[in-house]
């Protein structure tokens, strides 16, 4: 199994080294090899996704990737920028279900900004359109009108096919779990909305036991708040996904600690924190690698199909949770500060 490793930029080195360890741990016939990405790619070769490095994702049989940006790369034209590496892989591979679940640890209730007894035992998952709508969508751009003023412009499209095939990922997701799904759009105001609205109903139909929902992504951002347990399975599209996933992973404490995966038709994937590369901390040994570790995790689950190392993983993490450990973004008093190396090692440990 041939995994392609693109740590990137700020704390993502730190904190996939920390995810390699644990993988080593697995003993299992894993083969990697790294690439530069992001603010790196550009550095090393003046592109934020090197011809190289876009290859080695493509043969690979599964991405690890770890996190891009830096406020020295702000300035540069868009095409040029951090961002562009990862919106290039899930275009040119074809990744267009994001699943980003969200899950609160007993131990971790404490440290979500929300009650304890609003988020206890929370397990929504979230599943994200990857490859459409605004992110995507042709033309846009920044235009001088006639009138000498600018305006900028973005279009939002969703092909029926390109809505159906994620709608498919949610339902089936659902079956696996509390078999509901509620999707979420803007059908109110959009017209790209009312068809999403249309096709999921439409596809609904193939799945008479999940209960479908539908949502304004308004209310849903609210909701998320009030009541999170009230969900099970949330799909929706790409830029609705990006904002209410980060909402999410706050209910848990720290984004600090959610994994995600970005699947092709086939199930080949890249994993990936959900939190970005944190210029302010890289370097300092105090980034969580919880996040990466856990990624690694949906790795050996979705891509490689190892649901034993999967496991695994995930009740190492649950265990150093439980024994104390702590990285600074998770830290209580009394618990047991450690930094990134040592909390990857508490894992290599309790593996
Ligand atoms: C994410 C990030 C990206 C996105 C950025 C870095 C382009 O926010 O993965 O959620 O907007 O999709
Ligand atoms: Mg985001």
């Amino acid at each position: 199994m041939k995994i392609a490793v693109l740590p990137g930029d700020g704390i993502g080195a730190e904190i996939v080294a920390q995810a390699l360890r644990v993988l080593e741990r697995l003993e299992l016939p894993l083969e990697t090899e790294e690439a530069p990405v992001g603010g790196a790619g550009y550095d090393a070769s003046g592109d934020p996704l090197p011809e190289a490095t876009l290859k080695l994702a493509k043969d690979a049989d599964a991405i690890l990737f770890g996190a891009v940006g830096g406020w020295q790369y702000d300035k540069l034209p868009r095409a040029k920028r951090p961002e562009q590496a990862i919106l290039g892989l899930r275009k040119h591979l074809g990744l267009f279900a994001n699943l980003r679940p969200a899950q609160v640890y007993a131990e971790l209730a404490g440290a979500s900004a929300l009650k304890a007894e609003v988020v206890a035992g929370l397990d929504i998952l979230i599943i994200r359109e990857l490859t459409g709508d605004i992110y995507f969508g042709q033309p846009r751009g920044i235009r001088k009108r006639d009138d000498g003023e600018r305006e900028g412009f973005d279009t939002m499209l969703y092909s029926e096919g390109e809505i159906r095939r994620i709608a498919h990922v949610g339902f089936k997701a659902a079956l696996k779990r509390g078999r509901k799904l509620c999707s979420v759009d803007k059908a109110n105001v959009l017209e790209t909305s009312q068809l999403w609205r249309d096709v999921v109903t439409e596809v609904g139909k193939q799945y008479p036991d999940v209960e479908l929902s539908h949502m304004y992504v308004d209310n849903c951002a609210m909701q998320l708040v009030r009541t999170p347990k009230q969900f099970d399975v949330v799909v929706t599209g790409n830029m609705f996904g990006d904002i209410l996933s980060d909402e999410a992973s706050m209910l848990t404490g720290s984004i600090g600690m959610l994994p995600s995966a970005s699947l092709d038709a086939n199930n080949k994937g890249l994993y990936e924190p959900i939190h970005g590369s944190a210029p302010d901390i890289a370097g300092k040994d105090i980034a969580n690698p919880l996040a990466t570790i856990l990624s690694a995790a949906m790795m050996m689950r979705y891509s490689l199909q190892q649901p034993a190392a999967a496991d695994r993983i995930e009740a190492a993490v649950k265990k150093v949770l439980k024994e104390g450990y702590r990285t600074a973004d998770i830290a209580e008093s009394g618990a047991k500060q450690v930094g990134t190396q040592a909390m990857g090692a508490a894992v290599v440990a309790a593996l």
